[in-house]
């Protein structure tokens, strides 16, 4: 009995002292901001947990569909709506809700990026990952088509030129007002009188 008590006693302070060491270096890393960005530490560890986490035979997995023109088109048309508003069109991640995501995306024409395999790229597409930002853009009856096309993008993005780049800004979402900026801009050019 009396152990028993001892031991629940010290598991009761090492509870307790772990939820004050959380409290102090959440303080000292500036509270639970999300624009803070994320050490080197828990950076290297996430990262290896997560390449825990995706299965062998999954990694392993081979791209299905071949690379062609076609292809890249779709993908980059596809990329531009669904993913730029955070990694960026060019990848970099340097956007307005890239910049505020704790942890933020990775510039996905890095090594760190370049170097995952095909099969952790689309797992990662098609799953998302828990606990941050990154969607799963997968359901349970797709065949995963549209993820393994992104991930042949992916692998053309350290090459992509500035005129890719301006191609893109017209594929990304917009929002109302600037459609009817848009079309003001196009009833100028077509003669019509500017709106007031
Ligand atoms: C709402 C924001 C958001 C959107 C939209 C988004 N992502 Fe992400 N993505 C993230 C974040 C945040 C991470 C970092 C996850 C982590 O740290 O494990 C990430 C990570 C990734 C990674 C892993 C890269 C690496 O090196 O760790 C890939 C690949 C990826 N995203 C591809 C995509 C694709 C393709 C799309 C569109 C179909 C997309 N993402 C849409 C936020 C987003």
């Amino acid at each position: 009995m009396k152990v028993l008590l001892r031991t629940l006693a010290c598991l009761f302070l090492l509870v307790g002292l772990a939820a004050l060491a959380t409290v102090v270096w959440a303080r000292h890393t500036g509270g639970f901001s999300a624009r803070a960005t994320p050490s080197y530490v828990e950076t290297a560890l996430a990262r290896y947990t997560r390449r825990l986490a995706i299965p062998a035979s999954a990694k392993s997995l081979q791209n299905p569909i071949a690379d062609s023109p076609s292809v890249q088109h779709e993908a980059m048309a596809h990329y531009a709506d669904h993913c730029a508003s955070c990694h960026a069109n060019n990848g970099s991640g340097d956007t307005m809700y890239g910049k505020g995501l704790y942890p933020k995306p990775p510039d996905l024409r890095l090594a760190a990026t370049q170097n995952l395999s095909d099969g952790e790229l689309f797992f990662i597409i098609q799953n998302g990952v828990r606990l941050t930002g990154m969607p799963a853009f997968g359901s349970s009856n797709d065949d995963g088509a549209d993820s393994w096309k992104l991930v042949r993008f992916l692998r053309h993005l350290p090459q992509i030129t500035p005129t890719e780049v301006e191609r893109m800004n017209g594929m990304n979402p917009k929002s109302p007002d600037e459609l009817q900026e848009e079309k003001q801009e196009q009833e100028f050019l077509n003669g019509a009188p500017a709106a007031q």
